[in-house]
């Protein structure tokens, strides 16, 4: 099976305020980091993934077993985790994942959006989120691993044309984010503040449901 290496320059000033219009706006209400509590929805939102995009996010078939395991390490990796909420069940999600027990140079990203939410902008939005967090921790090499027959990530791609550098052809993409500015470091807490409260009443929500 062939795949691609995707390197992408990111300009200083990509976030998600400065996303091209033509990508949907999220609110940020709907998006937030997940708590480490929370591996239950991500895994559920995992195995919601219809098969081919299981294997589009995995870069091959894996199992139920493998979801289960995977997400209950989440914690343990050390993982930020975004999540899509939709009354309060995770149907998107994007990873930014230590290489090495601290956050270094290098990490890693992934993208997940349930059949029923994709070619709505989520995955774009997600992705204007990683890079910002990867820019707040000093990530300069962000790698995806990304199969060649994935036409939507490389749409995404091209949405951030004027900003991103790819190159196809291997196994790993590649994205160089800038450094971290005031303004990124202040976007990434104000939002961190709105996920806070969502998640607090999520958690409200969900306690009510089970009552
Ligand atoms: C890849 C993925 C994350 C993209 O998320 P998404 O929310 O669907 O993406 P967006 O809506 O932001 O953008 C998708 C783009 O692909 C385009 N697209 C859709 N089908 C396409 C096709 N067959 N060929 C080319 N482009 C296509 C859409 O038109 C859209 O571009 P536009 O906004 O310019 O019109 C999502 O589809 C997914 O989870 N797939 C399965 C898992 C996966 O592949 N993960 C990535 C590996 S790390």
């Amino acid at each position: 099976m062939s795949n691609t290496t995707s390197r992408a320059v990111f300009d200083p000033d990509d976030a998600p305020d400065a996303l091209p219009p033509e990508i949907h706006p999220i609110s940020a209400a709907s998006v937030r980091k997940l708590w480490p509590t929370e591996g239950d929805l991500f895994r559920d939102h995992l195995l919601r993934l219809d098969r081919d995009s299981r294997r589009m996010r995995f870069a091959h078939g894996v199992s139920d077993s493998f979801i289960e395991d995977y997400s209950a390490r989440m914690n343990d990796m050390g993982s930020i985790v975004f999540g899509y909420f939709v009354d309060g069940e995770i149907r998107a999600a994007a990873e930014l994942r230590k290489l090495s027990d601290n956050w270094g140079v290098e990490a890693e990203a992934a993208f997940s959006v349930e059949r029923a939410y994709q070619d709505q902008g989520i995955g774009s939005a997600l992705m204007g989120r990683i890079i910002r967090s990867a820019r707040n921790r000093g990530v300069k090499l962000l790698f995806m691993s990304c199969l060649a027959e994935n036409a939507k990530m490389q749409a995404i791609a091209k949405k951030h044309e004027a900003d991103l550098r790819f190159e196809y052809g291997e196994v790993i993409g590649e994205i160089i984010p800038s450094g971290p500015d005031y303004f990124s470091l202040l976007a990434e807490a104000a939002d961190d503040r709105v996920g806070y409260m969502m998640a607090v009443l999520d958690l409200s929500s969900r306690l009510v449901k089970a009552a």
